[in-house]
């Protein structure tokens, strides 16, 4: 039996649907994962309950910047995944609705936090951290070192070397942003972004873009969550990655039902299996490494092992405010990505 059709049976055995299961309606998700999970759950989610996913898939910002646009006539039921600052920000804009899971409880601290500090309107689904990707090959052909901390990627060796997505519409990216103005204090994570700036080939509009790109050999260095490097390396490409020395953020991946929600019976049912230890299995058979919420998910020997890792305590409230998240962002736009390279 093949991994996914694995999945499909062990979905509908342990939900106990039939298999064939009647038409129960539909729903319109917004996916801010990658392609290959979103698509599993699409398929497994429809053979065992019934109703058929319409899945759009957005970068965490994108998704954001839709929900934003269609705020008077909601056509979005479920948001799923992506990085948590933007699922706060809908919430504090009151684009999504109140929603008191009954299995909060089997989650971690970390993902109820979430969902307590939005008042409920969104839930950690996983968490994963920030760190560099690299292409070993690439490196000794160009006689580069790994670079091992933020300040050597500022060395002139990895000119026009370095990937990493735009902020505004990637959700990584801001985890970049934030993650460095926690680490430096505001003034010098500018400075800082500026001479990274001279490094960077291209500011990708997925936040997953530079990390493929490292794996093709068509850039040295990404910076990118480190548990998308394990999916890469799978499909057989030369791709390590490496957490920075002076410390490092990572996201709280969440979901959220959008209030005014056309489909919301199932959207609840959603909602509730994706928190099943069950359904939070694709991600891994998806080839996607993030730390599960439900704590009684395998996890993955791949899953990266945060006790290993010099981690910032990210304020999560404070850069996922939406006042904070926009100005960052067009600071960004301003004083970084206007220079010449
Ligand atoms: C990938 C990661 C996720 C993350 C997402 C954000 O799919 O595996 O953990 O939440 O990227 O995407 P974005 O394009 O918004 O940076």
């Amino acid at each position: 039996m093949s991994i996914h059709r694995l999945a499909v049976f062990a979905a509908t055995a342990v939900l106990g649907f039939s298999a064939q299961a009647q038409d129960s309606g539909q729903l319109n998700v917004i996916c801010s994962v990658q392609a290959e999970w979103c698509n599993m759950i699409q398929t497994v989610f429809a053979k065992s309950t019934g109703i058929k996913i319409n899945m759009s898939l957005k970068g965490s910002g994108e998704a954001l910047a839709q929900l934003i646009a269609e705020k008077a006539n909601p056509k979005t039921d479920v948001w799923f995944g992506g990085t948590g600052d933007p699922h706060l920000q809908a919430a504090e804009l009151g684009l999504t609705l109140e929603y008191k899971s009954p299995a909060l409880p089997q989650l971690f601290p970390w993902a109820q936090q979430q969902a307590a500090q939005s008042d409920y309107r969104t839930v950690g689904i996983y968490s994963g951290p920030l760190g560099f990707g690299y292409n070993p090959e690439l490196l000794a052909k160009k006689k580069m070192d790994v670079p091992k901390s933020w300040a050597d990627l500022l060395k002139t060796e990895y000119k026009g070397d370095i990937q990493v997505a735009n902020p505004a519409s990637s959700g990584t990216a801001y985890t970049m942003v934030a993650t460095l103005v926690q680490l430096m204090g505001e003034d010098k994570a500018f400075e800082y972004m500026k001479g990274l700036h001279k490094n960077i080939s291209q500011y990708t509009r997925s936040g997953t873009a530079p990390i493929k790109a490292v794996a093709r050999g068509e850039t040295a260095v990404s910076i990118s969550f480190v548990h998308d490097g394990p999916g890469e390396k799978m499909q057989g490409f030369p791709v390590e990655t490496i957490t920075p020395a002076e410390g490092t953020g990572a996201e709280i991946g969440s979901m959220s039902i959008i209030k005014g929600a056309r489909n919301l019976p199932q959207a609840k049912i959603f909602y509730e299996w994706a928190l099943t230890p069950q359904a939070q299995q694709f991600g891994a058979a998806a080839r996607q490494f993030q730390l599960p919420s439900n704590k009684a998910t395998p996890v993955d020997p791949r899953v990266p092992d945060f006790k290993k890792i010099k981690l910032i305590d990210y304020d999560y409230a404070k850069y996922g405010a939406s006042a904070e998240r926009k100005r960052l962002i067009a600071k960004w736009e301003k004083d970084v990505n206007s220079l010449p390279r």
